[in-house]
């Protein structure tokens, strides 16, 4: 290659890791996997090897990328934060091996190989055993402040157990991983699919976007977890090997890694990735390969580091697991609000340790643009991911009569002309009476989640539907009890229990009368904050955007602007106003849950407002806020007449003023525990 177009190449290439490293550290969402990200960085790195005129200080091979995002304090970690070295082949880890063992001259090097978790790295500071601070990796040298979404991971000790003849450091940065495990995860995304939202690709990205909300109540709202597995700084020094330091953080309490392989030269290493790999599937986390460590801290300081990542570990990762197998079928799935998502049909085909007949195609757009064909061969991962995804077709085994896929023009169901919302990709079935939409929102509004109505499974939803007995929610109150006997033989006993269990529902909570209804956005945590503030279904169905949001601010915990839009807008479908005078009119009466305020009237803040101003010693905002709400105050942006105290920090600035012009309590953190306390 020549300099001018391996230079024009290296820009091509730094362009595409920008983007890629825009997509998966700031924003969750990477358009490409693991592998095909690590092979582009690895181009660029042969060419910059090749070409060093080119090699630049700022080069992505020479620096991590970058988490930090708007809305968060930074903060500088006291030793840098680095990333690893990834490998996916045994003859590159032997190698990484033989450079050690040129350095020191000796073969049997004792290593520790640890699992390598998908999550999200974090630096989490303990000072006199105290937890002060996490802090994401951000460009390595300074990151996020994730410190109130940290403490809301219960595994995380706010206080470690002290440890005998073992003073607590002064000062520790641990790094770690944040993390969902695959419970939690699918946990999450069967609550967004039921809100008609789109589902998460995979736990890290997931674990991601969680970590940096702003509001710490909806991260509080999600089980992250944590497993933490080195030392950043440490003052003084703790351990002497990396075994030593496994052992004082369990002993402390803290989360770290289920297992760890000690291996002495490279045979014994290859031998327990190998064993890891067999083992990670029975993991309840996500696990994409394996991180081999020098043990000793001595040897690891010698060995030294580059830029971006340390000489004495690196990563093997474990290729995802891929087959090819034929399309046999593409078939359209209308959903509860008319979206048409395109399925393959496959040739059934073993996938980590699952049998795998189906995958996601997405979209119309999607299909497109890979080119996808019924009777292709395509091949199907499972990697991080969960949802089996079709990654390409391998067209030296298209058959001649495999034509370009269709997308019907028609809904498969209704047989309605589908149309394009403007800015949506989907494709939707514009029929709310559809037959398919119809199940679906039924099948929703009596789940278990909703109104919980035992004997009303896919298959009797399917005959009410189909015999027309059921048209809208509504009507599963109106059914008669000599149609259903005409369902089969025998079923007098189960018509009266079905007929009993939805007659008991009509007095069920009222949260699960407004989850029930499928408004877009609204899961179960969001349907019981709003059955909490509005007590009652009518006044939730007449409220305006304003009893939301004041000021551009949300005023219901647990809402936020998005949500409140989409409550509004739904309400304002006439065909959902009506859908709620029918279920008041078939007898629905749900209970709303015992008053908030009352149960609020004894607590210590009730009545009280706050308004915070300047830096507290300790607290953040969203935790100080957090303490008032849970003692049953209210937290306010400006200081008037009504406001009871002034939570005033370091550089308070015209609030404070404010408050001792109108006489208003100031009270600094110290006080404010102590009142919290009595
Ligand atoms: S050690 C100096 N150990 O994987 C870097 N990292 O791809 C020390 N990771 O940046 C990192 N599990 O975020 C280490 N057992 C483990 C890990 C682990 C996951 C992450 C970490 C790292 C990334 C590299």
């Amino acid at each position: 290659m020549n300099p001018a177009v391996a230079q024009q190449r290296i820009a091509e290439l730094r362009a595409q890791i920008a983007h890629h490293d825009e997509l998966y550290y700031r924003h969750a969402k990477p358009e490409i996997g693991d592998r095909d990200y690590d092979r582009i960085k690895a181009e660029l790195a042969e060419l910059e090897d090749q070409f060093p005129e080119f090699a630049v200080e700022s080069s992505p091979t020479r620096r991590v990328g970058d988490d930090r995002l708007e809305g968060f304090q930074t903060y500088r970690h006291r030793q840098p934060m680095q990333s690893l070295d990834n490998t996916y082949s045994e003859a590159e880890l032997r190698a990484f091996h033989a450079r050690l063992v040129k350095l020191f001259g000796k073969e049997d090097l004792a290593y520790v190989v640890e699992p390598k978790i998908d999550g999200l790295a974090v630096s989490v500071t303990y000072e006199q055993g105290k937890l002060v601070r996490a802090v994401t990796r951000g460009n390595g040298e300074e990151g996020d402040d994730i410190t109130a979404n940290a403490k809301t991971i219960r595994t995380l000790p706010h206080e470690l157990t002290a440890v005998k003849g073992c003073a607590f450091p002064d000062a520790i940065e641990i790094r770690g991983e944040i993390y969902f495990t695959t419970a939690e995860f699918q946990r999450i995304n069967a609550e967004r699919e039921e809100a008609g939202e789109a589902l998460y690709a995979n736990p890290r990205n997931l674990a991601a976007g969680t970590i940096k909300q702003l509001d710490t109540k909806e991260v509080a709202k999600r089980k992250l977890e944590i497993v933490l597995y080195g030392v950043g700084f440490c003052e003084p020094a703790i351990a002497e090997s990396q075994t030593q330091f496994h052992e004082l953080v369990k002993a402390w309490g803290l989360p770290t890694v289920e297992r760890a392989w000690p291996a002495k030269g490279v045979d014994e290493v290859w031998a327990a990735v190998c064993e890891l790999d067999k083992l990670r599937h029975s993991f309840r986390y996500g696990t994409d390969g394996a991180v081999v460590k020098l043990d000793s801290f001595r040897l690891q300081r010698e060995a030294g580091r580059t830029s971006k990542a340390p000489r004495w570990a690196i990563a093997y990762k474990f290729e995802p697991e891929r087959a090819e197998t034929r399309i046999n079928a593409i078939t359209v799935q209308v959903g509860r609000t008319g979206v048409l998502t395109p399925v393959a049909e496959l040739e059934p085909v073993q996938l980590s340790g699952t049998t795998v007949a189906r995958a996601t195609l997405h979209n119309r757009d999607e299909i497109e643009r890979k080119d996808i064909r019924v009777g292709d061969y395509v091949l199907v991962e499972k990697a991080g991911e969960i949802i089996p995804a079709v990654i390409e077709v391998n067209v030296k085994r298209r058959a001649p009569e495999c034509h370009p896929y269709k997308f019907p023009e028609v809904c498969p169901e209704c047989g309605t002309a589908v149309v394009q919302y403007e800015g949506e990709v989907a494709l939707r079935c514009p029929n709310a009476s559809c037959p398919a939409q119809v199940r679906r929102r039924l099948g929703h509004f009596v789940s278990k989640a909703a109104l919980d109505i035992d004997g009303l499974g896919i298959a009797m939803i399917d005959e009410l539907v189909t015999r027309g007995w059921v048209k809208e929610l509504p009507d599963i109150f109106k059914l008669r009890r000599e149609d259903l006997l005409t369902l089969g033989k025998d079923v007098a006993k189960s018509t009266d229990n079905l007929l009993a269990a939805i007659d008991a529902s009509k007095r069920t909570e009222l949260w699960r009368v407004i989850h029930g209804l499928g408004i877009p956005h609204v899961g179960v945590a969001a349907a019981k904050d709003l059955a909490a503030h509005f007590r009652d279904l009518e006044k939730l169905a007449e409220a305006k955007v304003e009893d939301f949001i004041v000021k551009k601010e949300t005023t219901i915990p647990g809402i936020g602007e998005v949500m409140a839009r989409a409550i509004v807008g739904f309400f304002n479908e006439p065909r959902n106003r009506a859908l709620v005078a029918d279920l008041l009119r078939a007898g629905v009466q749900p209970t709303a849950p015992a008053k908030r305020e009352a149960a609020a009237q004894n607590a210590l803040f009730a009545g009280k407002t706050f308004v915070l101003t300047g830096t507290l010693p300790t607290l953040t905002r969203d935790e100080a806020g957090a303490m008032i709400e849970a003692a049953g105050g209210k937290v306010s942006g400006s200081v008037s007449k009504k406001t009871s105290y002034v939570l005033a920090g370091g550089e308070a600035g015209s609030k404070l003023e404010k408050a001792q012009q109108l006489g208003v309590p100031v009270i600094d953190e110290a006080e404010f525990r102590r009142m919290l306390a009595t």
